[in-house]
């Protein structure tokens, strides 16, 4: 396992509102599951079910959208051993952080979140309300992003040039907390990926739910093919040379074949193919790709208990994170036990001065540690350099919640233990777990 100092947390939601299609296939998610198999890449990927609440009132659609989503990244390759993936509203920290950063954060900043806008001005345009049928829900919209995205301190966030300004929103809300309670939050970067295809649609326009020109990614084979020959083409026949300048046929051909195969498309265009026999080339090669990963698609789909448990050993890994998170913050913001008083502000504790202690601090490298003592300051466990004061954080929230899971984890970032002074650590870890539940 790479250091953590080399790793780059990358994070994407999706919002549980539709079917996946063939553009999102290509757009994103045969990019993002190559990607994720990266050894300096740590991925978080999430079923944005609460974002779909803002957009859709009708449960049986958020829960069929939820399903077919999850099943179509484990169906495209995700392995959730590998990465994190989890469902938003299994994570309850997500809300709790929403609020936190709602009070950071202006009203004024909101008010001027594009989707928020553009509804304002609408309703201006049409003579009604300026907040006509605008929901809290989705004036609050970018604030929920950004809890998705600060709370595992992703670095980067992969978006469409669309979502950049939520990705800005969410660097000044977690910059706004850091300033006023120390530097808990990494501040994430838009990482708009310019060689993805946008994939045209089945008239020609970019492939969108919004304009009803979609083919679903794992229709069935035969409506693939009929999907596939509805394609709009112009008039000219067999034998005419056709171009391939703005044919979506040859667009979408292009977005799965290799280099060989388009030219070869391209030539049989200029030798005038006929858009029957284009179609079914067109057929047969994404059809080539997407067969195999439609029988998987179709064998999740079949077992939707299966998914069920997947997302919940997601968010139980998911969990281990911000669980630890979040009662840091809460004790950042002042949420806290209130028999744990500042040093001498009276109501000394004995037990508490027994306690083991976590201490953090930066060396000359400039790198972060952090070393655990027991009450008496002999040292039970030492890290080693971590990049930011966030990772070495997180080791610390770790291991605070889980010692034992943790320390198997933590291996690499700890200076050696033997046998003896690891039970003496994970005995201090456990004393100090339960003393914070009391
Ligand atoms: N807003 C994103 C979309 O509509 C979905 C989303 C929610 C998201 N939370 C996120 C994307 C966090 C990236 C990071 O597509």
């Amino acid at each position: 396992m790479p250091s953590p100092a080399t790793v780059t947390r990358f994070l994407t939601g999706i919002t549980t509102t539709g079917t996946p299609h063939l553009g999102n296939y290509v757009g994103s998610v045969r990019h993002s599951v190559r990607f994720s198999q990266r050894p300096d890449v740590q991925s978080y990927y999430f079923l944005a079910d609460y974002h779909a609440l803002i957009k859709c009132d009708e449960p049986a659609r958020i829960q069929r959208s939820t399903l077919e989503i999850a099943a179509t990244w484990l169906a495209c390759g995700l392995d959730p051993e590998r990465v994190t993936f989890y469902r938003q509203s299994d994570i309850p920290e997500i809300p709790e952080l929403t609020w936190f950063l709602s009070c950071v954060t202006g009203k004024g900043v909101l008010n001027r979140a594009h989707a928020y806008k553009a509804a304002v001005d609408r309703n201006s345009a049409a003579g009604h309300e300026p907040d006509a049928d605008v929901t809290v829900g989705l004036f609050m919209y970018p604030a929920l992003m950004a809890a998705d995205i600060l709370m595992f301190n992703a670095h980067k966030v992969p978006v469409g040039r669309d979502q950049v300004q939520h990705i800005e929103m969410a660097r000044d809300m977690g910059n706004s907390f850091n300033h006023l309670y120390g530097e808990h939050f990494t501040l994430p970067e838009a990482e708009i990926d310019e060689a993805v295809a946008l994939l045209p649609g089945l008239d020609g326009r970019k492939m969108s739910k919004s304009y009803g020109n979609t083919i679903p990614l794992f229709t069935p084979r035969a409506q693939l093919q009929k999907l596939i020959g509805s394609i709009t083409t112009d008039s000219r026949a067999p034998g005419e040379p056709k171009d391939t300048e703005g044919s979506a046929l040859f667009q979408i051909y292009q977005a799965f074949a290799d280099a060989a195969e388009t030219e070869a498309l391209r030539k049989a265009y200029a030798e005038g193919i006929a858009w029957g026999d284009a179609k079914q080339l067109l057929f047969e090669r994404i059809d080539r790709e997407i067969a195999p990963l439609r029988a998987r698609y179709e064998a999740l789909m079949a077992d939707p208990a299966q998914i069920e448990r997947i997302l919940l050993a997601g968010a139980e890994k998911a969990r281990a994170l911000s669980r630890p998170f979040m009662a840091r913050l809460r004790h950042a913001v002042g949420l806290r036990n209130l028999a744990d008083q500042p040093a001498g502000t009276g109501t000394p504790k004995a037990a508490k001065a027994a306690r083991p202690s976590f201490k953090q601090y930066r060396e000359k490298d400039g790198r972060f540690y952090f070393k655990l003592q027991d009450a008496k300051g002999t040292l039970l466990l030492q890290s080693r350099g971590f990049a930011s004061p966030q990772d070495a954080g997180r080791a610390i929230g770790q291991l605070q919640q889980q010692p034992a899971a943790a320390l198997e984890a933590l291996v690499s970032q700890l200076e050696p233990l033997d046998n003896a002074a690891l039970r003496a650590a994970i005995e201090a870890l456990e004393n100090l777990a339960q003393a914070s539940g009391e």
